[in-house]
């Protein structure tokens, strides 16, 4: 796609008539730009890049390489459901990373969240550049920027104020020599959605909720630990787990658990048991800068309560944040 600019007379992509269209002309320029030559691309597993992967996949195949690093700070099954779906059903050329360890071991002790995302970010970098560094002959790089990420930088450069720390997580580095392909940056979000949708990637994909780049690792608060990690995954798969089932899921912006590093005194098995406190939080906004509380019907509550307090390992307690952004913000750190 050329140009950084959308045509005033570019048509929203709403329907599936639309997004073939779409796809067909995208097929047609991505073959032309980039021939009989390699392409990379960074798969978080996102929507931008899952969609980016599968419009790749169709218009090049195993010419593209997909890297997934799995930072250890996934939601439980995300990892997974990108080797099923992209290693798997579209049998892509997918490189799977497990750095759990590396970037568990660098964390350690940090309880700083600024220092905790720029380690995050760093190490990234730093195992997708050993990767691409192993690959032989790749000429081009391929991005999920999508429309709203154009307008950000313009209007950061703009206003001299750089782009907000944590959208830098996951940036790629500058000195890599390879040309981009980015076949979505035209694009708004729900018409990104509408495009994954035609080219027949799973709904739960398409529709994920946001989810920062550092992943559980600015939710796991303070210094992360294996344990706390853990329990704050499982806890976080039940919570949308009921949310699925009361279809909340689809009404709510963004809903997750996050654990701070406190125990509090409880009891189970008639015995005293200090255990770490759940919080939800579930909040709807437009564009994330202020936000308001959804109300989530008291016997859904006490299900999740239920659930979280009976079948995950160190959790005694479970906590609603009621509180709207301004004051708090949407992510406890
Ligand atoms: P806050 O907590 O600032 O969050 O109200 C606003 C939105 O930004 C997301 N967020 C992040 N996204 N890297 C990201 O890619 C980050 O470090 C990060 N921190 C917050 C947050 O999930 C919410 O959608």
């Amino acid at each position: 796609m050329s140009g950084n600019v959308r045509p005033e007379t570019m048509q929203r992509i709403t329907t599936k008539a639309l997004a073939d269209a779409f796809i067909a002309e995208q097929v047609k320029e991505i073959r032309a730009q980039v021939g009989d030559k390699k392409v990379l691309l960074a798969l978080s597993g996102g929507v931008d890049s899952s969609v980016v992967a599968a419009l790749l996949i169709k218009a090049i195949g195993k010419q593209l390489t997909c890297v997934h690093v799995n930072h250890g700070l996934m939601r439980k099954g995300e990892s997974e459901d990108v080797v099923k779906v992209f290693g798997q059903e579209l049998d892509a050329n997918l490189i799977y990373i497990d750095a759990t360890d590396r970037f568990l071991d660098l964390l350690a002790g940090v309880s700083d969240p600024e220092r905790k995302r720029k380690i995050i970010g760093a190490e990234f970098i730093k195992v997708f550049d050993e990767e691409a560094a192993k690959l032989d002959g790749i000429s081009f790089l391929a991005q999920g920027t999508i429309y709203p990420d154009i307008l950000e930088s313009i209007k950061a450069k703009e206003s001299g104020k750089p782009v907000k720390s944590h959208h830098n997580v996951g940036g790629l580095p500058d000195d890599m020599a390879m040309e981009l392909v980015e076949p979505v940056k035209l694009l708004y979000k729900d018409e990104v959605r509408v495009v994954g949708e035609a080219l027949g990637l799973p709904h739960a994909m398409v529709y994920r909720q946001p989810f920062p780049g550092p992943g559980l690792g600015v939710r796991c608060l303070g210094a992360i630990t294996r344990d706390r990690l853990n329990a704050l995954r499982e806890a976080d798969a039940i919570l949308r787990e009921e949310f699925d089932k009361c279809g909340l899921a689809g009404k709510v912006w963004q809903y997750f658990i996050a654990i701070p590093d406190i125990k509090s005194v409880g009891v189970k098995n008639e015995c005293r048991y200090e255990g770490w406190p759940a919080i939800i939080r579930a909040v709807n906004t437009r564009d994330a800068m202020t936000a308001t509380i959804e109300e989530i019907p008291y016997a859904v509550l006490h299900k999740i309560v239920t659930r979280i307090t009976s079948e995950v390992e160190g959790i005694n307690r479970v906590l609603y944040d009621l509180t709207p952004k301004g004051p708090g913000t949407i992510e406890w750190e």
